[in-house]
């Protein structure tokens, strides 16, 4: 899994209990995969179709530095399916805390909107990737 972004809880992210609210924290979550998923896909244009069950383990407060990791799970012929963890970074530790976790699948699409098949050969590498990491654990 890599590092895909890093999000700064500002003031402006806050809901009730002086917590990240939730819907900020999924925003970020669509926005990062959408990242990863057309860098994966290898095209602009991937809407999201799907995100599984989110569980918020941890409170996220002002100033926490939520880095956001993700990974390519599986490919079929026009979607993309992404595994994604929030985790707290803390400085002085150097440790992470993980927030949240999900899955996503996002679907390539032409400019009209309608579902459009991965290129083969990006199709072949992503299904060797998927491989290798399920074998490296
Ligand atoms: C994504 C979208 C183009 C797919 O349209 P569609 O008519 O279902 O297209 P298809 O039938 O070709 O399916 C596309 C892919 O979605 C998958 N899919 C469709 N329904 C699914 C479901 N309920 N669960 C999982 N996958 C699903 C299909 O299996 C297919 O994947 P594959 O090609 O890898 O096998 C359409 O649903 C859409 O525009 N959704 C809104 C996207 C959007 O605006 N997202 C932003 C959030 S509001």
């Amino acid at each position: 899994m890599r590092l895909i972004s890093t999000n700064i809880c500002k003031t402006s992210d806050i809901g009730v209990n002086n917590n990240l609210f939730g819907g900020r924290m999924l925003s970020w979550l669509d926005e990062v995969a959408g990242t990863l998923a057309a860098e994966e896909a290898c095209h602009q244009n991937m809407v999201t179709l799907k995100m599984d069950e989110v569980l918020f383990k941890k409170a996220v407060k002002v100033n926490d530095h939520i880095r956001i990791y993700g990974k390519v799970i599986n490919v079929g012929r026009s979607s993309v399916g992404l595994y994604l963890e929030a985790r707290r970074f803390d400085f002085g530790s150097r440790n992470e805390e993980l927030v949240c976790s999900t899955k996503m699948t996002f679907v390539k699409v032409d400019d009209q909107g309608h579902s459009m098949p991965v290129h083969p050969d990006v199709r072949e590498q992503l299904i060797i990737k998927i491989k290798n990491q399920k074998n490296s654990g």
